[in-house]
């Protein structure tokens, strides 16, 4: 056997390991992102493994006691892991249905986001419902915690605060207390005296992570990682992590925009199609149950450019405001902006128009928005963006009760999308009376009451259904 090498190389972005430098990581396409670090220990067996066989290392699974078992599938006892109420119907909703006892979540983001007012906020509704609950930050001061927690509201129940950044002292504490629920804030900030390396760099964030799903299996706790998303520099980001860890959720948004979306990105519990919607405010995170209405808040009426979309988060319609505008270029070169969608699709749908309507597209400047910081990639929006261009071309507004979703395609034909049922369906909560679509969608549609249902297969079709034209 070849003798092992004692250092490798770890991409910072992705955790992509290689035995020597590269220039570009394979994994993730990222330059210059490679560092080294002493290569992995062989996991060793502490006081917390149960069968005594060592296999608590990196792949952990839940509940120890199950190592070496083989039963038939009706022998699985299912009682023993009754899901705890997060306490927030959005977050219990992305992590599938609450949180599994002795699970590993990784919550990520940009500093600055929210993912520690998320995390108190949890631990409030937790200890509130008779959990013991642990919050460990190696961030912030018990004071800073005060401060922020007393924004929030009223603490109740079994909730113990602890500031500590060196692992073995926390898995000690950790064996001692038998908390229902740790957070560790932020995973960046913790380290093991055993490895050579900084606090947040690859091999330290690594090796924290295989302490903690250890203790979380082991033990039977769920515990929350904090891991914050890093631009560049010497932090490894949660990427490296997301692996290990039982659930991802990435909380992102506009820092400036007070709305935030909770999307996971893996999950061994649930679907990652689902999102939580919160909105920042004076006294923490509140959640947006709908966040349609949210989104169409403050839309004006009877303005050309403005057209009302659907999009689909996961299984969640979310209705948006897809606003244009379109007018006389003064130089020879047309000026041509897209906020919150994707510029190259605006500029091909607009040369979709110029093409196949014969409008003058080439002569105008047209800047195109997604009202409320929203981001959206779906092609499903395609029809709204030139419906919303169209007009403000002609400036004549559409009616304030319609909804316009679809794909656009090269020859300026308008393609099926995915779940339509459910974005005609959200139309109809939100009191649209016209919803215009894709016409090969219509034949596997049960049709709502009160909403009216047009069915266009091309582009050129919009044009005749103006509401003053
Ligand atoms: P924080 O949870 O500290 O972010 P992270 O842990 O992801 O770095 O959130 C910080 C921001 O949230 C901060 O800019 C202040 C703002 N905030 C409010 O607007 N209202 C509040 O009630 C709280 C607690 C924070
Ligand atoms: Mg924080």
């Amino acid at each position: 056997m070849a003798k092992a090498k004692s250092t490798v190389f770890f991409c910072r972005e992705c955790g992509f390991e290689s035995t020597k430098w590269l220039g570009q990581c394979p994994g993730c396409h990222a330059w210059n992102s490679f560092t080294e670090a002493p290569a992995q220990r062989t996991p060793q067996k502490r006081g917390l493994s149960q069968s005594g066989k060592g296999a608590m290392g990196i792949s952990g699974i839940s509940g120890g006691a199950d190592i070496g078992k083989a039963v038939r599938l009706e022998q699985i006892d299912m009682t023993r892991q009754p899901r705890m109420d997060a306490g927030s119907a959005e977050l219990n909703r992305v992590l599938g249905g609450g949180v599994v006892p002795g699970s590993l979540i990784l919550v990520g983001g940009d500093p600055g986001i929210g993912k520690s007012t998320l995390l108190l906020q949890t631990c409030r509704q937790l200890a509130a419902a008779g959990r013991k609950v642990l919050y460990i930050s190696g961030e912030e001061s018990l004071t800073q915690i005060r401060m922020r927690a007393d924004r929030i509201g009223t603490f109740t129940g079994d909730l113990t605060f602890y500031c500590e950044t060196d692992l073995d002292v926390i898995e000690e504490k950790l064996t001692q207390w038998k908390p229902d629920v740790v957070i560790i804030d932020s995973i960046q900030t913790m380290y093991r005296e055993e490895v050579s390396a900084v606090p947040g760099s690859v091999s330290q964030v690594r090796e924290s992570t295989a302490v903690l799903l250890r203790m979380a299996k082991g033990l039977g706790i769920a515990i929350f990682i904090v891991g914050h998303v890093t631009k560049e520099g010497t932090v490894a980001g949660p990427r490296v992590l997301e692996h290990m860890v039982d659930t991802v959720l990435y909380f992102e948004g506009d820092r400036m925009a007070a709305y935030r979306i909770l999307r996971a990105v893996k999950n061994r519990f649930g679907s990652t199609n689902e999102i939580g919607v919160f909105e920042m405010g004076e006294r923490g995170l509140e959640e947006v149950p709908n966040p349609s209405e949210y989104m169409l808040n403050g839309r004006p009426e009877g303005a050309s450019g403005s057209v009302v979309t659907c999009t689909m988060e996961g299984t969640r319609p979310i209705l948006s405001e897809v606003q244009a505008l379109v007018c006389r270029t003064n130089f020879g070169m047309p000026r041509r902006t897209a906020a919150g969608t994707d510029y190259n699709r605006v500029n091909l749908l607009m040369a979709v128009l110029e093409k196949r309507l014969g409008l003058a597209m080439g002569q105008c400047d047209a800047y195109v928005n997604i009202a409320g910081g929203m981001k959206i990639s779906e092609p499903s929006i395609d029809l709204a963006i030139v419906a919303a261009i169209l007009s403000s071309y002609q400036d004549k507004a559409w009616d304030d009760r319609t909804m316009i979703f679809g794909e656009v395609g090269l020859a300026g034909e308008v393609r099926a999308v995915n779940m339509c049922q459910q974005r005609v369906d959200e139309a109809v909560k939100l009191g649209f009376t016209t919803c215009i679509l894709p016409k090969v969608n219509l034949a596997r549609l049960k049709r709502p009451e009160g909403l009216r249902l047009i069915g266009i297969s091309g582009v050129g079709e919009l044009l005749g259904k103006k509401k003053n034209g």
